[in-house]
């Protein structure tokens, strides 16, 4: 019979008997796999047979089960365990059957019962590199397949993260959009409101001095007018800040130094800070950039957080402030060591009328709010670890996020 070069001419494969006894099938094999162009290797027994594998890595291994030093089973054992693109074709005795089936199980791709013919093995070499072929691009398919797999798991959590995080900068939007409006309408009432009431208001205190001028008052009667007037002094003070809370933009802008605001704000509150026992911890950076934006606004924002962290230290405390500077902007941190915030409080303490003091107007920080925005900054509120209430504001360095 003709032996045709094989499809798979060039695969490896490697025979391996115990010579003495299979001289002739040997030399045989050898000669039909030689001509049908395959890569030959010779080993004799299971140990020559292992370190062969390892060396020329074949595609095939025609394997004897009988055999010295280390037998055709567990050379086949470690071949599979250690070199699984290998595959095995044991050959063994004649009615062997159940042998056969037990070295398929142990990993054989198929076995030859000797004695075989030319063409019978010719055909089993074929097909077991064939199967091998469709199995190893099979399993690097599969490899690819899992990898792609886990490339779209990947791409799907970060595509959910994303959506996750839009979806949060979007409800912040929202909230911010809201907010605005709803500071603008209160704004707008605010406005109209304390315009209206400090003009009757001006005419009661104006009649309250007239009275107060009269001689003919006495002690008991002026002790009333005075009250009154101290009564309309303070609404006027609400009102007074209820427009400043209103107050939109157009305002005078220059460049400012922050520290010296700061600093000025604290001195203003030194008989108030020594009155309560509060020390001051400032670490004001003096070379901080100046910044563009109207002075008195921006006393404002610190006399109103100062002014809120002092009523939290009745009794003694410590009120720390801090200015930093990058390039970008400047941070400016004002902390106390009061009772913080309940948590149920902390979303609500922007708004405009929210107040948790008897005769407080829940303005302030609607003010500083307003002009903290007006600067093109932030403003954020937490409660410290160790007790007390921490303000951090920043403000942008750039003209253009000045609005
Ligand atoms: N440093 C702080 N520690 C604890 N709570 C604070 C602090 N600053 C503000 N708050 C809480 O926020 C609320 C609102 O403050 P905001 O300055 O707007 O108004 P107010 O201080 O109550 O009134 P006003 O400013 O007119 O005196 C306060 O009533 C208080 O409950
Ligand atoms: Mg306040």
């Amino acid at each position: 019979m003709p032996t045709l070069k094989s499809r798979f001419a060039g695969e490896k494969i490697l025979l391996v008997d115990d010579e003495d006894i299979l001289l002739e099938l040997t030399t045989l094999v050898l000669m039909v796999l030689k001509k049908r162009g395959f890569e030959v290797f010779q080993a004799h027994n299971g140990e020559e047979c292992v370190r062969a594998v390892a060396k020329h890595r074949p595609a095939l291994v025609l394997l004897d089960y009988m055999m010295p030093v280390m037998n055709g089973r567990d050379a086949l054992k470690q071949i599979k365990i250690n070199y699984p693109d290998t595959y095995v074709i044991m050959f063994t005795g004649k009615g062997s059957e159940e042998l056969a089936v037990e070295l398929m199980k142990t990993g054989a791709s198929d076995y030859l019962q000797k004695p075989f013919s030319n063409k019978n093995l010719q055909e089993r070499v074929d097909s077991i590199l064939s199967i091998r072929k469709v199995e190893l691009e099979n399993r690097e398919l599969l490899k690819e397949r899992e990898f792609l797999q886990r490339e779209i798991e990947e791409w799907n959590r970060e595509l959910e993260q994303r959506v996750v995080n839009k979806s949060r900068e979007l409800e912040i939007a929202h909230k911010e959009i809201i907010y605005s409006e709803k500071l603008a309408t209160l704004g707008h009432i605010s406005a109209g409101m304390a315009h209206e009431i400090r003009n009757p208001l001006n005419s009661i205190n104006l009649f309250a001095q007239i009275l107060l001028s009269a001689p003919e008052l006495d002690a008991e009667n002026r002790d009333y007018v005075e009250k009154i007037t101290r009564e309309v002094e303070r609404i006027d003070n609400i009102l007074v800040q209820m427009l400043a809370a209103s107050k939109g933009e157009g305002k005078e802008r220059d460049y400012v130094d922050l520290a010296k605001i700061i600093t000025r704000v604290l001195k203003v509150s030194k008989v108030q800070l020594k009155a309560q026992k509060v020390a001051v911890d400032c670490r004001l950076d003096k070379n901080a950039p100046m910044i563009k934006a109207d002075p008195l606004e921006l006393e404002q924002i610190f006399t109103n957080l100062i002014g809120n962290a002092l009523y939290e230290m009745p009794n003694g405390g410590r009120l720390g402030i801090s200015l930093e500077s990058n390039a970008e902007s400047l941070m400016i941190k004002v902390t106390d060591t009061g009772r913080g915030i309940p948590p149920e409080n902390l979303s609500r303490l922007f708004d405009p009328f929210f107040t948790t003091k008897e005769k407080g107007t829940g303005f302030g920080l609607s003010v500083v709010l307003r002009i903290v925005r007006g600067c093109g900054g932030k403003i954020n509120v937490e409660n410290r670890p160790e007790g007390g209430a921490c303000f951090l504001v920043e403000l942008p360095l750039l003209p253009s996020s000045v609005h």
